[in-house]
């Protein structure tokens, strides 16, 4: 099938790359010439294991082309996926300018029959305007089907959850469009959810949000558990074996970020409130999201008494591991307040490191390549982000090469036992129980 991608991010590159290789004659659209240009000599804007590998493959086969001329690409597809970003403004609601400006250039070049995808997360109604716009500008003719088909796809796992996803939601009004769509997938043989638009758009909402709701629901019971003298990992092993509740996010630490959780979780409570409806629960997720963030900053200060001048390592710049994304990362926000405590922070994070810079300049920062060189005479070394790699670093050097033998774990990643086994004081998140063993919570 001939398809055209407009917007190449994280969903729109992944998407053009993961649908040319399933053997269909994608065009990807951006308007930033520089970042096609990037893209087309093989250097991803962007940090996804496999993508790089994906996008010269099948443009050496021409599956995959790129350009900045969106009439020509869409005037040659049957298909278009509007990928383009709505990050949250001002007041918490998705900013859609993009969709618009996309939706009305798609039609004034629209000749023949179309089917036009939203894949961008957008609130409820926008298929709508979106058909709306376009049907202002063609008017009866050219055909055309507005259809909704959220992603899903996690970072830093875009190909690999491309491949096997759990289920397709595709939305619409008329079954030509919906057909379209579904032909794509196919082969893959996951469910499919048919539903009407709004249905479609409510879906991806209400799956973010509850995903952060089980986050924040499992930080809220670490914040018992410290208290308690209970361990958040092993009531969390217990009640994810439940078929009922499932093992995954219910992992504790510094709460959700990226560029989708938080912003999701916003754009629904707003909708909610446009409808009229306070949507509480929503509400106190978000304020338990804050909360873990400050209460770890506040476990730093209580062990040192006075934060000013201390020098401190942090490990992880990411929002998550295997990601190079730092926006809305909660590890980013840590160092801002602990530099706005006065620390002078040595930052490792190889991989997020370039982006991070952008973010938090360099002012009382400084970025380490190396993890052993990051902890040389430093007071404390706190873990942001779940990378794994961390797990496997030498703690015993690092123990050497620390000033305070002292682990602040925001992601619950190290072995308790075998830090404390090393002589660290090893504080995690809602692990009251660390305290019995070793007086370290
Ligand atoms: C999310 C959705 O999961 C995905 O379906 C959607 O398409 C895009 O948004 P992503 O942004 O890649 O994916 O992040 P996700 O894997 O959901 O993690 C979000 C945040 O939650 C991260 O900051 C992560 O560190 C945190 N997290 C995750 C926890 O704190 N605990 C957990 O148990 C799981």
């Amino acid at each position: 099938m001939k398809i055209c991608v407009i917007g190449t991010g994280y969903v729109g590159l992944v998407g053009s790359a993961v649908f040319a290789n399933w053997g269909n004659k994608v065009v990807g659209v951006d308007i930033d010439e520089k970042k096609i240009s990037k893209i087309k000599s093989g250097d991803m804007p962007i940090y996804e294991p496999g993508l790089k590998e994906l996008v010269s493959k099948n443009i050496k086969n021409k599956h995959l082309s790129f350009t900045t001329n969106l009439a020509e690409a869409v005037k040659e597809s049957e298909v278009i996926f509007i990928c383009v970003g709505t990050p949250s403004g001002q007041t918490g609601a998705a900013d859609l300018n993009a969709v618009w400006t996309v939706a009305k250039e798609i039609a004034r070049v629209m000749n023949n029959y179309k089917v036009v995808v939203v894949k961008s997360t957008v609130p409820v109604g926008t298929n709508e305007e979106v058909e709306r716009i376009i049907k202002g500008i063609v008017g009866e003719k050219p055909e055309f089907d507005v259809v909704s088909c959220p992603e899903f796809l996690r970072e830093g796992y875009s190909i690999e959850d491309s491949n096997k996803t759990d289920r397709v939601v595709i939305g619409g009004k008329s079954q030509k469009g919906i057909n379209k769509v579904k032909e794509i997938y196919a082969h893959l043989g996951a469910p499919v959810v048919e539903c009407d638009l709004r249905s479609s758009e409510m879906i991806k909402y209400a799956s973010n949000a509850f995903l952060a709701t089980k986050i924040s629901f499992i930080n809220e019971i670490g914040q018992v558990c410290e208290r308690a003298g209970a361990d958040v990992i092993n009531v969390a092993e217990g009640m994810g074996l439940d078929s009922r509740i499932g093992p995954r996010f219910l992992h504790a630490g510094l709460g959700y970020g990226g560029s989708c959780d938080p912003k999701d979780v916003e754009a629904l409570y707003r909708t909610s409130t446009d409808q009229a409806y306070d949507f509480r629960l929503l509400r106190g997720v978000m304020e338990v999201n804050e909360q873990q963030r400050t209460h770890f900053v506040d476990r730093v200060r209580k062990y040192f008494g006075n934060l000013a001048d201390r020098e401190i390592a942090c490990f992880g710049l990411a929002f998550k591991e295997n990601t190079d994304d730092v926006r809305k990362s909660v590890a980013i926000e840590v160092i801002k307040l602990l530099r706005g405590e006065g620390v002078n922070i040595r930052a490792f994070d190889t991989v997020a490191e370039k982006n991070a810079k952008k973010e938090l300049g360099s002012t009382g920062i400084r970025y380490v390549r190396d993890p052993y060189e990051a902890v040389k005479g430093a007071e404390a070394l706190c873990i942001l982000t779940e990378w794994k790699e961390f797990t496997k670093l030498d703690f015993k050097k690092i123990g050497r090469l620390l000033k305070n033998k002292v682990i602040f774990d925001g992601r619950n990643i190290l072995e308790a036992k075998k830090m404390q086994d090393l002589g660290f004081s090893y504080f995690a998140v809602g692990r009251g129980n660390l305290s019995r063993v070793n007086g370290a919570n």
